[in-house]
């Protein structure tokens, strides 16, 4: 169980999606190797995740890594590498222990074969949980899993509809993000989620992500909860279903 925190937030998303961007700029304003600013990273998303859980958050989608990140430097990806080799599992145990069903989300394939054990390995422990869930972005693209969805589609040579095609993506049976937060004072969505966050409020935040407190999150979750969320009506229509 997490330690249930208070909130002034009228409105708590049951999922919230995340962009942790700007560690490389964190570690390079201390004159310090991009991948300390990775690992200062983890260390913030873990906190993170604890505290969004506790303030009763089900699902929680993290970009860890794109497709198009897997051009950096071969130094870089090493280092993100060696970083799910030495922490991840145990990360995602101190989370997902308590009830939070793991997935990794993307095409792992382009991973190396050792951290492709590790994150399967972790997954695995958690497969009999409901409720809560994690995902986690790694070699992943939007586009991509667009495009997979409408392949397995045509496969089963079947037509969709919107809701038969969301099935189809690797968010299946999981509620849409309502609110993306993206950190390192970027406006852009980078090809993450696109098809669920057709209606998601988007929150972008100036700090970089390990300078991206736990406050920082209650802030973005109350901007959130004051949102009105119209899905296209009129704010009178929305007054008469309230009734
Ligand atoms: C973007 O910041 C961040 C990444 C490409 C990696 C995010 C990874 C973590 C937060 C920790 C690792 C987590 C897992 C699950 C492996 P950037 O490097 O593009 O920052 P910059 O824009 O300042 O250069």
């Amino acid at each position: 169980m997490f330690e249930r925190k208070n909130t002034e937030a009228r409105r708590i998303p049951r999922h919230i999606a995340l962009i942790m961007d700007g560690n490389g700029r964190w570690a390079k304003k201390r004159m310090l190797p991009r991948s300390l600013g990775h690992k200062q990273g983890m260390e913030r998303m873990i906190g993170l995740l604890e505290h969004a859980f506790g303030l009763g958050v089900d699902y929680v989608t993290l970009f860890a890594l794109s497709t198009e990140n897997l051009q950096r430097p071969k130094e870089e990806l090493d280092g993100l590498y060696d970083l799910i080799r030495q922490h991840f599992a145990e990360s995602m145990e101190r989370i997902c222990s308590r009830g939070v069903r793991l997935r990794v989300i993307g095409d792992r394939t382009l991973l190396p074969k050792d951290v492709q054990e590790i994150l399967q390995d972790s997954e695995k422990k958690t497969l009999s949980y409901e409720g809560k869930g994690l995902n986690v972005a790694l070699c992943y693209g939007g586009r991509a899993e667009i495009v997979r969805a409408v392949n397995n589609a045509v496969k089963a040579g079947t037509s969709v509809t919107e809701e038969s095609f969301s099935k189809l993506l690797y968010t299946q049976g999981q509620p849409e993000p309502e609110l993306m937060i993206r950190t390192g004072k970027e406006s852009r969505l980078s090809n993450f989620l696109l098809y669920q966050a057709a209606y998601t409020e988007l929150y972008f935040s100036d700090k970089l992500f390990p300078d991206f407190s736990d406050e920082e999150l209650e802030r973005a979750i109350v901007w959130y909860s004051k949102r009105i969320r119209r899905f296209g009506k009129t704010d009178e229509q929305l007054e008469t279903e309230k009734k």
